[in-house]
């Protein structure tokens, strides 16, 4: 029923200071998108659009009548709808400072800090402990790392952010060592401190840093307070094209409207209803704003409750159950106490800051954190009406939406009560998720006993789950038939196999993940029921009526470790490196720890990204259609009903492409056939991204399926079905090997990674009127291949096409290939139509099109001595390449080259096969195979250790490449960097002490286990190909004296420009603030390859080198003439001169080659070497774990920028860290991908990073693999205990869910397994 068209309101609000008036405001806008396109703040990001990553991140104020107070909290602007905004003032990164004007502290901080890599997750970052400060000038460790915790960053691994937050925060006094200038973090086996006048430790100078002065903030707009104090109108409306918002500013406005509307949704902080509204299709004709009611914002405490107003935030939720518990009795706070413990780890701050408690309770979702807690508490609904109030409870039937125990149309929810908990009375809250924060759970539980009074005879008893049905499921039978029963191990096994039986779990059910979940089911009820035990035992001591403690069952103290939960802290860590020589001149920046180039533009939101590029005249936009079937004919595509909605200009498709359209079998936009879903069908170009978008679901695509559909590798190789033929790498005589020595054969699984960089993809094209030239704006790590692609696609020469990269918001492998792709489908457009057109994938169609990190299927047979010696060793890779080539053929090459990693065994042989499926095309990343291929080794390693029951380090020790050696392609290396960077992290982490400890702890607990391992790497850099590493530079110096340095390269935040700079300022002995790199482009330096292969800075540099030393011979004469000149002189005179003051530096490239056939090679320049120690505890009945402590050192040769260069350590660390622990990618039996947000895949979180995080020198993503390895020692412990067999298939990522499920006990013995014939699972596994 929408309303009748009458004019708006109008929609006040202040951004950064400046009233914002608008009219005719469209309810369907959010803050981010107006922020972005109205008023060009585009400082604000757009990374996933559904609240889960932080870069929109935005501080709102606003001024409460009632309690006469300010509110400053954080947002997520893409979730915050415009009009929701009247009367509040937002502050984004711009109205914070700039480098234009005044720095804020924060920005400042957080650039000098080396927080920002690419930058892209930053201006988020700062405006979450912008907005942290604002309430809290000196706030706590705590309260800091609860402001990031709903702050993605991709690159940064998050250390240096912390780092910047922690300047602020109180002084920690818990460092024996402080005052002495060294950290206990330095010390040796010995114990003593291990400081080397060479080695450095500071990357940034505290004593720079300005000063944090709260006075200097902007003030809460006066004229907004005179509105909130005096609204001149009551109700607010404004009508857009298909949606009227109408904001009461009463309750009995509100009521009056709810009873006009009774199918309008109530929006409070539209965390639920802005999401189903955007991505599954819920459209409402009329919406009611809850923002200006404040009669659901009110607070009451009464002697056996409170009452809370349903408009609430979860974040206030939190303050008044803090205050609450501070104040009362600890018996009666036990349900808050349960609440506040899930509020900590609910979402994140903007998230929590936004939520209401009311639209958390109706939403009712699956996975509410909160309503299990509620129901078991028995908590009371106040429902409000035009007829008056009424209570319902909020318990299983409403939970279950049963009509009868439900809100009635008309009605609304006013406050939530939540009584008091009673004496005898217990509740608990229990959760787990794929990691500690800003996850959803997949399995949580509210659980309430009450005793009568003094015994452990249950009276009442209640439990609700979360995660395991369509809602909150209440398990009141098996609550009912257990009232009367004692506290013992009976009555618990009793409840396990109730509870299991009547909250049952389909094997298809939603989610997947069906054992475990029944696994965490029963898990969290044995640690209630040893928590009640606990508490029961300790009040009984206290109470002077009973005297019936010997009653209670004794838990031995090593079975209490069940009842500890893991507490977030802030890391701690010491980052060394070589200091320069101090005889160094001041003004040469190579080595030193220098800021990133764009450091303070990327925390002031100056920098500009492809998207942040203005909208240029006529400008148009374009969204893509792909492929709902994975196999499939297209019989037709009906694009008739588009062209009848608003905007819409064109339907781009294969026939419109005049030249090539990909390769035959990797086409740009399908032909007859598709090979997966997500392959891009057409294309529509309409005047706004939201009618393109709206207009792709108008077209009508219909198929016919096609066989075979493969998605796994098992099947792959059922059907042949391959890209490339086999690698294979062989020495000495595998077969004879392994005739007399004790042998090995098992599988490994690596499943799949994305790469998830923060900026999706996207370009620009703007076609000129003349000679048919284009000009592209493209976030790629290779603009010659998309200038090369663009070019046969139009079928116009390179040269007419200048393709530009100003900077990427992360690239990882994820930006060499694919953009082309996007880059040639857009350039169609844009010549067809004639108009430039921008195409920017939202996250989803991101991580559904363009694949990432091959998945692994790994088969050894390892063949060793009971010495530990390996004496040969037989691998088979499978990797799933997807539905057509793209780099699988290397990454097959790279992965059988780099599988030895760091051992010489005699007697190897290794071959590898990329799989053809029916999924999207995996390419390139990080690491190039390496990181998957590897686990396959040192899992055999592992393996070996445990079959001789010797530490896995002492089996890799004694097969480590000792001297001077070829590797299995016979190229020869010197190992005695690895050998020094093994011992230096043994020595450094303390290894062998804490290995002792380790296994003291894991004696003394047997339901949490600690495990510690150490990882070598050999890992070699570069291509195989010595023309991959040519490299050229163009230098001009200009007669002011100022020097323009263009290279190959692209700024993916790696920092590439600031050491080109460092060097270019080394060679011409030119200060790096006369130098200046405007951005990649194939106009000045043509024909580049791609930056990747951790190869870009060194090959560049050499080219910038050689530039500048060309530069440098010109001007030598002018210089030998007037020595005591000034650079400026000298450049005067040349030009006067005539010297030519520009030049192109090129660096042929270092020598490599592979020859396959004869299985020897040269095919990388060289190789860098590390090793990594982790150490961590696992929760062995939840599968949780915490990382305790990493150190890692690494040999680099000579670093450019210490800082840059211990950032790509730390960032690829804890990338490889979320490959190998939580980062999960789910596909459906039909072969779609249901990981499309940062909801449904979880990369790492500020809570993820070790909580000591130690490094030395660089690294790579493989060395995350040491936290796998760890975790694999601590379920190894676990099942020794268990008297389980200690080896078992390896499947990578170590989620919570296998860790939990090999930690096998009586919990996972007792729960129904499905026969899997009998039924269609949720997801399949594809490696
Ligand atoms: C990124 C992200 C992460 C999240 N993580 C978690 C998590 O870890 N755990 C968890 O439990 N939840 C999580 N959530 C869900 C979150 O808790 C809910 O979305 C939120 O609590 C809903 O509150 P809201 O005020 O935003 O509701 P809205 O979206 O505004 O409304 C939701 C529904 O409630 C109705 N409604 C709201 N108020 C009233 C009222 N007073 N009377 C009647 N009807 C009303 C609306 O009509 C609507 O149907 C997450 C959400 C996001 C976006
Ligand atoms: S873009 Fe808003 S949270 Fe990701
Ligand atoms: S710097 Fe954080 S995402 Fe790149």
């Amino acid at each position: 029923m929408p309303c009748p068209p009458q004019s708006s309101d109008e929609l006040v609000f202040f951004v950064n200071g400046k009233k914002v008036m608008e009219k005719n405001v469209d309810p369907e806008v959010t803050l981010l998108a107006f922020l972005r396109k109205n008023l060009r703040l585009t400082g604000t990001k757009y990374a996933c659009g559904t609240g889960g990553c932080g870069a929109c991140t935005v501080m709102v104020s606003k001024h409460d009548p009632v309690s006469k107070k300010t509110r400053h909290f954080s947002v997520m602007a893409c979730l915050v709808p415009l009009c929701s905004l009247h009367g509040t003032a937002v502050t984004t990164v711009e109205g914070v400072g700039s480098i234009k004007t005044r720095l804020h502290p924060v920005q400042e901080r957080i650039a000098k800090s080396h927080g920002t890599q690419c930058g892209f997750c930053t201006p988020g970052m700062v405006m979450s402990m912008y907005t942290l400060l604002r309430n809290h000038p000196q706030p706590s460790e705590e309260q800091l790392m609860e402001a990031l915790g709903g702050n993605l960053c991709r690159c940064t691994g998050y250390r240096p952010i912390l780092e910047s937050g922690r300047t602020f925060c109180m002084e920690r006094s818990d460092c024996q060592q402080k005052g002495t200038g060294k950290c206990c973090l330095d010390q040796k086996e010995d114990g003593s401190l291990g400081v080397k006048s060479d080695i450095c430790t500071e990357l940034f100078s505290k004593e720079e840093f300005q000063p944090l002065d709260p006075t200097q903030e902007l003030i809460f707009p006066p004229e907004l307070l005179r509105m909130a104090e005096n609204p001149e109108k009551q109700t607010l409306t404004f009508y857009g094209e298909r949606i009227t918002w109408i904001s009461p500013g009463t309750l009995q406005d509100l009521l009056a409207l709810k009873a006009k509307y009774p199918e309008a949704p109530l929006v409070s902080g539209n965390t639920s209803l802005g999401p189903a509204m955007r991505s599954q299709g819920h459209f409402y004709p009329v919406l009611l704003s809850l923002a200006a009611v404040p009669d659901l914002r009110m607070v009451t405490k009464s002697s056996d409750g409170l009452t809370i107003g349903a408009c609430c935030s979860l974040a206030q939720v939190k303050d008044i159950l803090a205050e609450s518990i501070s104040e009362l009795p600890e018996e009666k706070t036990q349900t808050y106490r349960a609440l506040l413990k899930h509020l900590r780890s609910l979402a994140g701050q903007q998230i929590r800051n936004m939520a209401s408690l009311g639209g958390h309770v109706l939403s009712r979702h699956r996975y509410s954190d909160l309503n299990p807690i509620l129901s078991v508490g028995n908590a009371i609904l106040n429902l409000l009406s035009e007829e008056g109030m009424r209570q319902i409870a909020l318990d299983g039937h409403f939970l279950a939406g049963l009509a009868s125990a439900d809100l009635k149309p008309g009605e609304i929810l006013g406050s939530v009560y939540i009584p008091h908990s009673q004496k005898w009375e217990f509740v608990s809250a229990f959760r787990q998720a794929q990691c500690h924060q800003n996850a959803l759970p997949d399995v949580n539980a509210g659980m309430r006993v009450l005793f009568r009074e003094g015994t452990d005879i249950i009276e009442d008893l209640s439990i609700a789950y979360g995660g395991v049905g369509p809602t909150t499921i209440s398990a009141h039978r098996s609550c009912q038939q257990l009232v009367g029963r004692h506290w013992n191990a009976l009555m618990l096994d009793e409840a396990c196999r109730r509870l299991l039986d009547e909250v049952s779990l389909p094997g298809s059910a939603l989610g997947g993940k069906v054992e475990y979940k029944r696994t965490l089911m029963v898990s969290f009820l044995f640690k209630f029921y040893l928590e009640v035990l606990q508490e029961l035992k300790r009040k009984v001591k206290l109470s002077s009526e009973s005297t019936d403690s010997q009653h209670y069952p004794v838990i031995a103290d090593r079975f209490l470790s069940a009842l500890e939960d893991f507490q977030v802290t802030l890391p701690q860590g010491v980052q060394t490196y070589q200091r320069v020589d101090p005889h160094q001149p001041l003004q040469d920046p190579v080595g030193r720890p220098i800021m990133h180039l764009s450091g303070l533009k990327h925390a002031t939101g100056e920098a500009i990204f492809c998207d942040d590029i203005p909208r240029v005249d006529k400008e148009l936009f374009m969204a893509l259609v792909t492929s709902t079937r994975a196999h499939a004919k297209i019989i037709s595509i009906d694009s008739s009903e588009v062209f009848t909605l608003p905007g819409v200009v064109d339907v781009i498709t294969a026939e419109d492409i005049p030249g090539t359209n990909g390769d035959d079998d990797d086409k740009l936009l399908a032909v007859d056939e598709v090979h997966c879903v997500g392959q891009v069908i057409c294309a529509v170009v309409a005047e706004t991204d939201v009618q393109a978008k709206r207009a792709t679901e108008k077209i009508k695509i219909t198929y016919e399926d096609l066989k075979p559909v493969i998605f796994t590798i098992k099947d792959a190789i059922k059907h042949n079905s391959f890209l490339c033929p086999e690698k294979k790498l062989e020495q000495g005589n595998i077969e004879e090997a392994f005739e007399n020595v004790d042998q090995v054969v098992e599988e490994v699984h690596v499943g799949g990674q994305e790469h998830f960089y923060m900026e999706t993809q996207r370009v620009l094209v703007i076609p000129k009127t003349e000679d048919k030239e284009l000009d592209m704006y493209v976030s790629t790590q290779d603009p010659a291949h998309v200038q090369k692609t663009v070019s046969s696609t139009l079928n116009i020469p390179s040269n007419k096409i200048t393709c530009h990269v100003k900077r990427v918001g992360g690239g990882f492998g994820g930006k060499v290939g694919r953009p082309a792709v996007f880059g040639a489908i857009a350039a169609v457009g844009a010549v067809k139509t004639g108009h430039p057109v921008r195409l920017v994938l939202d996250r989803e169609d991101d991580m559904l099109i363009t694949g990432g990190r091959h998945p692994l299927f790994g088969k050894y047979k390892v063949g060793f001595m009971n010495s530990g010696r390996i004496k040969a060793l037989d691998i088979e890779c499978y990797i799933n390449g997807g539905c057509t080539l793209d780099d699988s053929e290397l990454v097959t090459e790279f992965l059988i080259l780099k599988l030895e990693n760091a051992y010489k065994i005699r007697n190897l042989r290794f071959r590898g096969r990329a799989c053809m499926t029916n999924l999207p095309s995996n390419t390139a990343f990080r690491g190039f195979g390496f990181p998957q291929g590897t686990l396959v080794t040192e899992s055999c390693i592992t393996a070996v250790a445990a079959k001789c029951g010797l530490p896995p380090e002492k089996i890799r020790e004694k097969n480590m490449y000792k001297t001077v050696d070829k590797t299995i392609y016979k190229q020869a290396f010197s190992p005695e960097p690895l050998i020094r960077c093994w011992t230096e992290c043994l020595d450094k982490s303390s290894f062998h002490i804490r290995r002792t400890q380790v296994e003291e702890f894991n004696r003394k607990n047997y339901w949490k286990k600690r495990g510690i391992a150490i990882i070598p790497m050999k890992f070699s850099v570069g291509f195989a190909a010595t023309s991959y590493h040519q490299a050229a530079a163009l230098v001009h110096i200009y007669t002011d004296g100022s020097v323009l340095v263009a290279h190959g390269g692209n700024e993916l935040g790696q920092g590439i420009h600031t050491k080109m700079l460092q060097v270019a300022s080394r060679e011409l002995k030119v200060p790096m603030s006369h130098m200046h790199i405007c951005e990649t482009s194939t106009a000045t330096v043509p024909n580049t390859i791609a930056t990747a292969a951790s190869i870009g800075a060194d090959v560049n540099g050499r080219a910038v080198q050689n530039a500048c030393e060309i530069l440098l011979k010109r001007l030598e004469p002018v210089i030998k003439k007037n020595p005591e000149g000034t650079w400026r002189d000298w450049i005067e005179t040349a030009f006067e001169q005539r010297i030519s003051l520009s030049a192109t530096g090129y660096f042929r490239g270092y020598k490599a080659f592979m020859d396959w056939e004869k299985q020897d090679g040269e095919p990388f320049p060289y190789y860098v070497y590390g090793a990594a120690c982790s150490e961590v505890e696992i929760d062995c009945l939840t599968g949780a774990h915490k990382k305790i402590r990493t150190d890692i050192v690494m040999d680099a040769c000579c670093s450019l920028n210490p800082a840059i260069d211990v950032g790509q350590i730390e960032g690829a660390f804890i990338q490889g860290m979320g490959l190998y622990t939580t980062e999960e990618l789910h596909y459906s039996p039909e072969g779609v991908l249901y990981s499309r947000s940062p909801d449904e895949y979880k990369i790492p979180t500020v809570t993820d990073v070790p909580e000591q995080f130690n490094g030395l020198g660089e690294s790579g993503m493989f060395l995350g693999s040491s936290v796998f390895f760890a975790i694999a020692d601590a379920v190894a412990a676990a099942r020794r205990e268990r008297d389980v067999a200690e080896d078992f298939t390896v499947q990578s990522p170590a989620t919570p869910e296998r860790v939990r499920m090999a930690c096998a006990d009586r919990f996972t013995d007792m729960i129904p397994r499905d026969d899997p014939k009998t039924f269609k699972p949720w997801s399949i596994p594809i490696a």
